[in-house]
């Protein structure tokens, strides 16, 4: 049986009656550039997300780099981050000529340890940026301590998280800032490239979507350098029907990500823990494994998708070569174990049975 990592085509049938009538509704519109549907989203995303502010903006590269830039960020600032993530969490602070200060990660969670994080202040660091990595919320009381002790700045990546509870508050909603991508394959997901910043700061707000928009507050007139960054209207109307059925994908990805957990128990392979004082909305499955390559082949040669993220940590690329890192001993071992297999909210109990069996071969 073909297994893919997502089944975007399958989660499109589900929706077609819905998305079809509003795609086409808002060509006949044709306000293509934040249109009406963009400010609806931004409203409804706010109140889901229970911020003051939702701006949607062009990826979730450019969200954490509109983040950071209304955040003052300057050249020569450091912004203290984890390595284990996508390299747009590194290229955001590269972009404003700021230092990326690489810390280590908690072996269980895979998220950044705030010890370690405490350990690499200096006079220079002006941000935290924790990524809720795969959809788990990062330790933020402990970050936001460290972050009250030193003056310093939150500034969430949720690009996996959307939907995800910390402690019952929303990712998003706890630094000054949150990053959300809408990348086709996240939780909450388009049909291109989208981003949304969200913010309890009024300034904030009222700077990115300046910011977003050539630097312009009234049309023709430019305050600022600013950036063309603004979601499509198109991606709003998709976003807006997915964001209704947000819950029940995130709860979907919940029930496969416990079967997988379920079926896989008896196993030395080290599984996600499903935490109890906040959400794991899955977006991805990822698993440790000593002989994670074998694996990892075994598993593809029955058809069955498989990916590694994240293969290389970001210190050990060659695009921060030039950032300097201490040791990172426990991302180092991660990248060298991690596996993550399909998960998405359409998956059936047959299909995770499926990739389990696959698998427990693997592993007999
Ligand atoms: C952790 C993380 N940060 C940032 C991004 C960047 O988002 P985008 O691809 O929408 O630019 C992604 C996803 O691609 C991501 O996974």
């Amino acid at each position: 049986m073909n297994i893919p990592m997502v089944d975007l085509k399958r989660q499109y049938e589900n929706l077609k009656s819905e998305i079809d009538p509003a795609l086409l509704q808002s060509l006949s519109e044709s306000c293509f550039i934040l249109g009406p549907n963009v400010e609806a989203f931004e409203r409804e995303t706010a109140d889901y997300l229970e911020v003051r502010h939702a701006l949607g903006c062009a990826s979730g590269t450019d969200a954490l780099h509109l983040a950071l830039l209304t955040a003052g960020i300057k050249p020569g600032d450091e912004i203290i981050t984890t390595a284990f993530t996508f390299a747009a969490t590194g290229e955001a602070i590269r972009y404003l000529g700021a230092r990326p200060v690489f810390v280590d990660i908690q072996a269980d969670t895979l998220n950044i340890d705030p010890q370690k994080v405490n350990a690499a202040v200096t006079d220079r660091t002006r941000v935290i940026l924790p990524v809720h990595l795969f959809g788990r919320a990062a330790d933020m009381d402990e970050l936001q301590a460290i972050a009250e002790q030193y003056d310093l700045l939150i500034i969430e990546d949720c690009a996996q998280s959307f939907g995800s509870r910390y402690r019952g508050r929303m990712t998003g909603a706890l630094g000054q800032a949150g990053a959300f991508s809408f990348y086709p394959s996240k939780n909450l997901g388009a049909y291109g490239d989208g981003g949304l910043i969200s913010t309890n700061d009024d300034e904030v707000a009222k700077q990115i979507r300046i910011y977003r928009n050539h630097g312009s507050s009234h049309r023709y007139h430019h305050d600022v350098i600013g950036y063309n960054s603004r979601l499509d209207e198109l991606q709003a109307v998709i976003l807006r029907i997915k964001l209704k059925h947000i819950d029940e994908f995130n709860q979907n990805r919940l029930r496969v990500a416990q079967t997988y957990n379920r079926l896989l128990a008896d196993t030395e392979l080290e599984l996600p823990a499903i935490p109890d004082d906040r959400d794991h909305v899955f977006h991805q499955y990822t698993l440790l494994a000593d002989n994670r390559d074998q694996l990892r082949d075994s598993v593809l040669s029955q058809k069955i998708a498989c990916a590694i993220y994240y293969p290389v940590p970001l210190h050990r690329q060659q695009a921060f070569a030039d950032t300097n890192t201490t040791a990172l001993p426990v991302t180092d071992d991660i990248s060298q174990r991690c596996l993550s297999f399909p998960i998405f909210p359409e998956m059936t109990e047959q299909q995770v049975e499926t990739v389990c069996e696959a698998i427990l071969d693997a592993c007999a």
